[in-house]
């Protein structure tokens, strides 16, 4: 009788507490929780709605609770803070009973990369996870047991996959390439052959097992550099009860599967949007097949038809195949981060649980008598040797397929048969052994007692002797490798060194004698090898000499072996260091050395704070890219580099995608360089990660001895086509631009560190429709005259210079003005570093807005120069030099305030632009002066005017509205240019002549001014000469004219006659126009 239980995927969702960065950088909460309902809000939109999802569990780990001395997390009285014991004893306990009843259990955490999924499942220190606390009690539960006729058999595997390779952590020889995942042909269930299932007696030896296993990761991941928040850990047990009865015994069996995933970080944050080439070979295939099967189970589950369940497309998905859609009781939990910044990572972890909790499983008890498994075995091994015997495997629906195909087919097919029948006759010894299960257990103890005397010692050890212990990137990695100093010297090196040393560290930049550790009575030197160069730092900074060591001093071998040296006989500090050294410390400091971070986060902005970030997350990266680089000689060197917002303002514009409440942050990118003819490549930080993840696939191949000289340049991870290059920017502020001013100047361009790469002549003018110039006095007091009309204005970009010569190729010059979607580009100049670019082009708004006046006061235009370049052959002195030679020169060419320069990279380019802004400002003073000069100046001509009139003559009346006329005038606002019409016949006919002249600047002062300049603009800029007369003095006509022969002489042909209205205008009047 088989029990058949169908129930849906179990799904939780646990929400964590704050790290301390998010803390630093004041970030706010996204995420709430009430009752079964998970929400969360779009910091974007805060007003939003939130999104609302339901779970079967909803933990609220975020607050409410209390860190006991010994750190354990408690909640406080009446809090909702879900605990470790709460999550075991919801989803463990479950497990745990449904193991009992002899169904197979999965259980695995999702969730993007620290958001919790792994202090779920095993825990950190004394906040115990779900899988020991199951282990736990699991042996807790069989010694209960006191019923003679049932027995136990606890079995234990751990394997990693990485880069869709499977290896087996509890053993010590990995094949390469990873263990074959294999199909049994008659069950269909897939399995890892060759695995260690080691026999387990005791909680306490699951733990060493499982310490074995975190150990075998961490070595893994500090020698070959892989990421380990990319690999997904599988632990399996498989718990069997032997029943004995009268007819016979029958085994009741249950695997459970309790699964880390890798982190979750989808392809637009992480990946390689744009690169040329595809995403890093199979780092994230597993996590997006499990993704595709789960999404085709829910469909599945809503009644969809014909769905193909891709189970096949990666190694997790085979292996999790009962877990998900099958014979299993399955949990997920979706690990959450609360952070504003995480927002987008957390909402898709929340629709992926939302559709995992569709699938329908269909889980058995696995319970049969023993004999007839064993027959079962028997007769199955039986009928696939008859198969193999009689010429082989029929290769079934072969049709389309060309014989080649068919015979690889074959060959698979009878691979899988073969593998088939040794893994049976294994199974069949085992079971046929089951008496011996005593034996089996009592030799694996033996195992487990070696792995204590090479692990990293008890407590005790620990306090009496001097060691090194590792810091990993993923906190479940650190702290798991110690080694301890003897007196005199311990050596570093690799193996394969003539004597083999007393630490091994193997991977990048570890020389075959490394470093030396002279202990004595609690002193402690280290003092590195002659060569190993700049490969041994401590606190980091590079050592060459014997150098004392201090209790907590960190230690970095290679790219990325580090450790906190401990010295329990001299506790002594030098420096005020935190309780625990973590990885994030260390990599600051090293930062902190090369020049990049501040001390503190304190006094960082928000944006500098999340820059700052990705800089540490990318800095170690790229000395290991480059450790690569000098290995196989690539010649190429890599550099972190920092775009501060001002710079990318407009070559990203609104796009950016990684603003935070639409604040633009600085952006962390890599540059790469060819050491052999100085072009270089800048690179998104996605880009770089995703080449990062091909280059560590190229150095894999290369150490497991494949010949990779001969890889086409395509598929080379090194290699780039020539491509244009960022030469440096310059900014152009248009604060006078509100004041209807041209801005005319010679600007610097600074590349990203802000060194001057050369200038660029910009003249930014208002202008007409068509582009021609404006009168020079069409200045405006304030920037809200301009609101409501239309504006012109005129980009041109006329002579450059590069300094470096190697831009001489080409040089072009790109700009985007306001919210223009497409850059600017001017023509390309070729052969040339002075290159006279002549380009110009009118930007219009149809209709002054605030927002347009904002991007005048505060905005600027980004003039970003290029140069080509091209792959030009190589100085042949040069290729002489290896990858490391020529890293060593180019470095020291660099001049020697370098560091310097890289230290103020957040504000090098602020500074550019503050001149440029100061630049403005100045000029904009000028002309408020010269106004103000020439009203003076008015203003005297009217009162020398006065004095010089007879006393009859003087009339107050008209005297005053002369003096405040031009005392109040709101200066010169921008004038409206107007045809006056219905003047005298013979003044028109004059005027005939000469079309210029008939348009002339309507220039009013007092209260009139608006309503004509309302009128010009409503009628297409005429304006009857009536309205105007009735303001003016009466020969107004005989002035206009007077004045503008004069202009004309004065000018001659550009017709741009213009004058100050307070020049010519007759006293008296409030009015007047002129020409
Ligand atoms: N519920 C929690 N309470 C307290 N601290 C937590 C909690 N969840 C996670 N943390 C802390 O957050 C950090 C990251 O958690 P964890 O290592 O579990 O992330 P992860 O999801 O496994 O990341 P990765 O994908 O990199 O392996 C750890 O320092 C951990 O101690
Ligand atoms: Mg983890």
């Amino acid at each position: 009788m088989v029990v058949e239980s169908i129930e849906s995927v179990k799904v939780a969702v646990r929400v964590r507490p704050f790290n301390q960065r998010e803390i630093d950088r004041q970030a706010k909460l996204v995420v709430k929780m009430d009752g079964k309902m998970t929400m969360i809000y779009n910091p974007e939109a805060p007003n939003d709605e939130p999104k609302k999802f339901s779970f079967d569990y909803s933990y609220w780990s975020h607050d409410g609770f209390n860190t006991l001395p010994d750190g354990t997390a408690e909640p406080q009285s009446g809090s909702t803070y879900a605990s470790q014991r709460v999550v075991f004893e919801n989803l463990g306990q479950g497990v745990l009973n449904n193991a009992f009843e002899g169904y197979n259990c999965s259980l695995f955490a999702y969730g993007q990369t620290g958001s919790g999924k792994s202090y779920s499942m095993v825990g950190y220190g004394k906040n115990r996870g779900i899988v020991p606390i199951t282990c736990d009690e699991l042996f807790k539960t069989m010694e209960m047991n006191n019923d003679p006729n049932k027995r136990y058999e606890v079995m234990f595997s751990m394997l990693e996959i990485y880069n869709e390779q499977v290896r087996d952590l509890l053993s010590k020889d990995n094949p390469k390439g990873g263990l074959n995942v294999r199909q049994n042909p008659k069950l269909g269930m897939f399995y890892v052959e060759g695995l260690k299932k080691v026999p387990v007696g005791s909680y306490a030896e699951i733990e060493k097992r499982m310490e074995q296993g975190t150990q075998s990761r961490t070595v893994a991941s500090t020698n070959m550099n892989a990421t380990s928040s990319r690999a997904h850990t599988v632990v399996t047990i498989i718990f069997d009860q032997i029943i004995k009865s009268d007819s016979g015994e029958t085994k009741k069996s249950s695997t459970m599967n309790l699964v880390d995933l890798a982190g979750s970080e989808r392809a637009d944050s992480t990946g390689a949007t744009g690169d040329r080439l595809k995403e890093g070979a199979n780092i994230n295939k597993s996590l997006s097949a499990l993704g595709n099967v789960i999404s085709a189970l829910a469909d599945l589950s809503m009644g969809k038809k014909k769905v193909m369940v891709p189970y096949r497309d990666s190694v997790l998905t085979k292996l999790l195949q009962n877990a998900l859609g099958g014979n299993s009781k399955t949990i997920m939990i979706a690990a959450l981060s609360p952070a504003d910044i995480n927002y987008d990572e957390t909402l898709g972890t929340l629709r992926y649980a939302d559709r995992a909790k569709k699938i329908q499983n269909k889980a058995v008890i696995n319970e049969n008598p023993m004999d007839k498994l064993i027959r079962q075995l028997k007769e199955e091994n039986e009928r696939l040797k008859k198969a193999m015997e009689s010429g082989g495997v029929v290769v079934q629906n072969a049709a389309g397929m060309s014989p080649e195909e068919i015979d690889k087919m074959r060959k698979q097919m009878e691979d899988e048969i073969r593998a088939q029948l040794m893994a049976n006759q294994q199974m069949i010894a085992d079971e046929e052994t089951a008496g011996d299960w005593d034996n089996k257990l009592a030799e694996a103890r033996r195992e487990t007692q070696e792995l204590d005397s090479e692990g990293r010692g008890d407590v005790s050890r620990r306090q009496r002797e001097v060691h090194l212990v590792n810091l990993n990137e993923d906190p479940m990695l650190s702290g798991v490798i110690v080694h301890f100093l003897k007196p005199g010297k311990t050596t570093i090196g690799r193996k394969d060194a003539q004597e083999l040393p007393d630490i091994c560290l193997s991977g990048l930049s570890i020389l075959k004698q490394h470093a030396v550790l002279t202990s004595n009575k609690g002193k402690v030197e280290l003092e590195p090898v002659a060569g190993s160069g700049s490969k041994t730092k401590v606190n980091g900074v590079v050592v060459t000499g014997k150098t004392k060591l201090t209790h907590k001093d960190r230690l970095l071998f290679g790219s990325n072996h580090l450790y906190v040296f401990m010295n329990p006989l001299n506790t002594e500090t030098t420096e005020d260091l935190p309780a625990e050294i973590s990885w994030e410390f260390a990599q600051k400091e090293i930062a902190q050395v090369k020049g990049f971070a501040t001390a503190t986060g304190a006094g960082l902005s928000k944006d500098q704070q999340i820059a700052q970030e990705q800089v540490l997350e990318i800095l170690p990266m790229v000395s290991e890219v480059n450790a690569v680089s000098e290995e196989l000689n690539k010649q190429k060197s890599f550099e972190v580099v920092l775009i501060s917002a001002a710079a990318q303002e407009s070559t990203y514009g609104t796009q950016n995608s990684t603003s935070v409440n639409n604040v633009l942050t600085a952006r962390v990118m890599v540059k790469m360089k060819n050491l052999l003819n100085g072009n270089t490549w800048l690179w998104e930080r996605g880009k770089f990660m995703n080449r990062r993840y091909l280059i560590q696939d190229l150095y894999q191949k290369f150490l497991d001895g494949e010949d990779i000289s001969k890889i086409p340049k395509e598929q080379d991870p090194f290699w780039e086509p020539t491509e244009d290059v960022l030469i440096g920017s310059a900014n152009v502020f248009l604060q006078s631009l509100s004041y209807a001013l041209d801005f005319d100047d010679k600007i610097t361009i600074t590349d990203y560190k802000g060194q001057e790469e050369g200038f660029i002549k910009v003249h930014v003018t208002p202008c007409q429709k068509d582009g021609k110039q404006l009168e020079e006095d069409a200045f405006v007091d304030d920037p809200h005259e301009l609101l409501e009309k239309p504006y012109h204005f005129k980009v041109t970009v006329g002579s450059a210079e590069v300094y470096k010569t190697r831009f001489s190729k080409g040089i072009q010059v790109k700009y985007r003005v306001y919210k223009d979607e497409k850059l600017t580009e001017t023509p390309l100049m070729k052969n040339t570093l002075k290159p006279n670019i002549k380009h110009s082009k009118v930007f219009t708004f149809g209709k002054v807005t605030k927002e347009h006046l904002e991007f005048f006061e505060s905005g600027c235009i980004t003039f970003l120069v290029y140069g080509t370049q091209e792959d030009a052959t190589p100085d042949p002195k040069l290729l002489k030099y290896s990858t490391k030679e020529l890293r060593q020169m180019d470095q020291g060419e660099a001049p020697s305030s370098v560091n310097m320069a890289r230290r103020n990279t957040h504000f090098a380019l602020e500074t550019a632009s503050d001149q440029s802004h100061l630049k403005t400002e100045v000029l904009l003073l000028q002309r408020k002066y010269e106004r103000l000069a020439s009203k003076e100046k008015r203003m005297q001509d009217i009162c020398k005017e006065w004095d010089k009139k007879p006393e009859s003559e003087k009339q107050f009346e008209p005297f005053y509205r002369a003096v405040s006329a031009v005392a109040n005038s709101t200066g010169t606002r921008l004038k409206t240019r107007v045809h006056l019409l219905n003047q005298k016949e013979n003044e028109k006919n004059r005027r005939m002549s000469r079309v210029e002249e008939d348009l002339i600047s309507l220039y009013v002062f007092g209260e009139d001014e608006g309503e004509l300049h309302t009128e010009a603009e409503q009628n297409g800029g005429v304006v009857q000469y009536e309205k105007v007369k009735h303001h003016h003095h009466k020969d107004i006509q005989l002035v206009r004219s007077h004045s503008f022969t004069n202009q004309e002489n004065a000018h001659g042909k550009n017709g741009r006659a213009v004058r100050s209205a307070e020049g010519t205008r007759k006293e008296g009047s409030s009015a007047c126009t002129l020409q």
